[in-house]
């Protein structure tokens, strides 16, 4: 019938998993046979380690809270931890909050769903009316013979056609273009979220489980909205229909009718469950072949270098190989299960033809009768059948949508807009001690402090912990309250918009947009002076040299900039939204003696409280004070002469890097 098409695409492309569900359906649904083997193909896993999906099956119930979402958001930004007390207990209260979900989307655009569904009930009027039309043609010609006109039965029903083909036509768009809103709205909620997680997140999640949720788990929803809306609302309006009119026609030939339907749903049912599984582990092999793609395009030069194009074909080979059985999986069980059903729907046409057929030889029906209620049960045939499939579509939609609110809703509120601190802030670490999740700390009991508009390098070694002080300084990940304060206010109590208008924090790893220059240094702020940025961040002639000047696009799509310059337009970035309190992390790691000169007297110049993270010790030689950390812990602090004369890590690190620079030189 005409949905079979939309429905399997519907089928093939929403449904997604990540990793969580679709292992637990793989330890319900044993895969026999090769389906292990794609089961392993998924455990060789991608050479990251996977952060341990969120898991609910096999966590032991937690104690219950008092009602209220309050602890969950406040204590984290994590999603496992956010969940609302009452859903550890089962899956049918998440159930029922994404559903709900679901009909708070769906409410939005009511006035499509309605006229969408008026346009179906008037569609399967129209084709109800169909068979009722032939059986008058078919008793007029059993009374009146050859000699009969059917003129107007043939004229109605061909108007009948056409009128149930237009509404038809209507309660799709209507319906499917709701759908399409339904799904952009969801995008841009989830798309907003995501923007709002710290670092910690994006650590916990794999972007492949982020993909994934973003993609087929948006499409699952939109299958529920759309195809599911439209086909949950036809079985009823169907069945009701159709079961009023064979009542009508015949209440005994009914009851016969509807003989094998019990064991029609209980197959749909059985049906429903299997195809859950097999599409399950369809997703998640499709999520694990896309990570090994999205791994394969990122990691492209290292794999050219070392030529890992081999390895690197067969582990894609491997995992397209596991999504190929699966998929045929899948094809097989929707080949076994749908004939099996139009079978048993057939027996029922049997039934009626046999005893039907007897109650018109004994004159209880008319002929007209007969075929009027074959055509009812034909009409029943394709709901009863689809149901499975309508079924699966409406709880992969609610997996689904659960998924995509578990992110939504456990996003923390925006920092959105502030104003900065007053003045060049002062800035204290006090007894800090802190580590990542699961590894020991990164930084041991940190005490020291920076005056307004002190410039105070922090050097050391690599893996000291430098990038990490940062880190906690910009908030990006949290420190312990009570030990990081700026402007004497501890950054856990500071509202996030105050910290971020404040602090001007230029990573290490400096990032661009693939957007003009000058969107890169204003980021969509408005009233900046890109100029006078780039010309104190030591990059206004090399970009006047570029080919468009501030519109010259850099990133993916457009001009490739050095490492420096990429940091020095993060500096510009940062400096143009007038900060009161400059972190730099290791930008002066590959720019010029001179450039760097000049970058430090106008960053002296500008009277900013200034952190400058650095294993250059050239340019902590400019700073007032100098903190020396190794290990995690500060290992000295002073000025650049006193902590040569100790002779401590400083010292030996500057007489090495003196050395450095005159083999260089050399
Ligand atoms: N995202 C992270 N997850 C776990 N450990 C990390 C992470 N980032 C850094 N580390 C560890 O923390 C320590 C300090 O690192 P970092 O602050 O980057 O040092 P530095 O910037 O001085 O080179 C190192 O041992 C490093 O391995
Ligand atoms: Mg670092």
């Amino acid at each position: 019938m005409a949905h079979v098409p939309s429905h399997r695409r519907g089928a093939g492309g929403g449904g997604a998993r990540g990793g969580r569900d679709a292992r637990r359906g793989r330890g319900r649904h044993h895969h026999e046979g090769r389906g292990g083997a794609g089961a392993d193909g998924v455990l060789l896993a991608p050479p990251r380690p996977r952060p341990r999906p969120p898991s609910r099956a096999g966590r032991p119930a937690r104690p219950r809270r008092a009602p209220g979402r309050a602890p969950g958001r406040a204590d984290a930004h994590g999603v496992r931890r956010v969940r609302r007390p009452q859903a550890a207990r089962g899956g049918r209260s998440r159930l029922t909050s994404a559903a709900n979900a679901i009909a708070r989307a769906v409410l939005r655009y009511r006035a499509r769903y309605t006229l969408g569904a008026l346009c179906l009930a008037a569609a399967t009027g129209f084709s109800l009316a169909i068979p009722w039309t032939v059986k008058h043609a078919i008793d007029a010609l059993a009374r009146e013979g050859a000699g009969a006109a059917l003129g107007g039965e043939v004229g109605l029903i061909l108007a009948l056609a056409a009128a149930h083909w237009i509404t038809r036509l209507g309660s799709r768009f209507a319906t499917i273009g709701a759908a399409q809103r339904v799904e952009a709205d969801l995008r841009d909620g989830l798309y907003a979220a995501l923007q709002k997680f710290p670092p910690e997140f994006f650590a916990r999640h794999s972007t492949g489980d982020l993909m994934t949720r973003a993609s087929s788990d948006v499409t699952a929803v939109r299958s529920l909205v759309g195809f599911g809306a439209i086909s949950l609302i036809q079985t009823v309006l169907a069945f009701g229909g159709a079961l009023a009119a064979m009542l009508a026609v015949d209440p005994w030939l009914t009851l016969w009718a509807m003989a094998p339907l019990p064991v029609l749903v209980l197959l749909a049912r059985r049906f429903n469950v299997a195809l859950n599984a097999r599409t399950q582990a369809t997703q998640e092999q499709l999520g694990v072949v896309s990570g090994r793609v999205q791994e394969t395009l990122a990691g492209m030069a290292m794999i050219r270098a070392y030529t890992l194009e081999p390895r690197a074909a067969g582990a894609f080979a491997e995992a397209n190989r596991a999504l190929l059985e699966r998929g045929v999986a899948l094809a097989a069980i929707q080949a076994r299960f749908t004939p099996l059903m139009s079978l048993i729907a057939g027996v029922g046409v049997l039934v009626v033809i046999w005893v039907g057929g007897q109650g018109v030889a004994a004159g209880r029906i008319t002929l007209g009768d007969l075929v009027a209620f074959n055509g009812y049960l034909a009409y029943l045939a394709w709901p009863t059948v689809a149901l499975g499939l309508t079924l699966s579509v409406v709880r992969r939609g609610l997996t689904s949508m659960e998924r995509i609110q578990e992110i939504v809703e456990a996003a923390p509120p925006a920092a959105g807009e502030g104003a900065p601190l007053a003045g060049a802030p002062s800035l204290a670490f006090e007894h800090l001690t802190w580590g990542y999740p699961g590894r020991g700390p990164a930084l041991r009991d940190v005490t020291f402090a920076v005056a307004p508009g002190e410039i105070v390098a922090v050097v050391g070694p690599t893996g000291a912990g430098k990038t990490t002080l940062g880190l906690l300084l910009a908030r990006l990940w949290d420190p312990p309250p009570g030990t990081v304060s700026v402007g004497g206010r501890d950054v856990t109590a500071l509202p996030l918009a105050t910290l971020r208008a404040t602090v001007g924090w230029v990573p290490q790893e400096a990032f661009l947009f693939s957007r003009s220059i000058e969107d890169n240094v204003t980021l969509g702020r408005a009233g900046l002076d890109v100029a006078a940025a780039t010309r104190a961040a030591g990059v206004d002639t090399e970009v006047a040299a570029f080919p468009d000047g501030y519109a010259t696009v850099v990133g993916e799509r457009g001009l490739t900039v050095s490492g420096g310059q990429r940091q020095r337009l993060a500096l510009a970035r940062a400096l143009a939204g007038r900060p009161r309190l400059l972190v730099l992390d290791d930008v002066f790691a590959s720019v010029d003696a001179a450039t760097e000169d000049a970058i430090v007297r106008a960053l002296r110049a500008s009277g900013l409280t200034i952190l400058v993270m650095t294993h250059r010790l050239r340019v902590a030689q400019a700073a007032d004070r100098i903190v020396v950390l190794e290990n995690g812990s500060v290992e000295a602090s002073g000025e650049h002469a006193a902590l040569l004369a100790a002779g401590g890590l400083y010292a030996r690190l500057w007489r090495r890097q003196q050395l450095e620079a005159e083999i260089a030189r050399a």
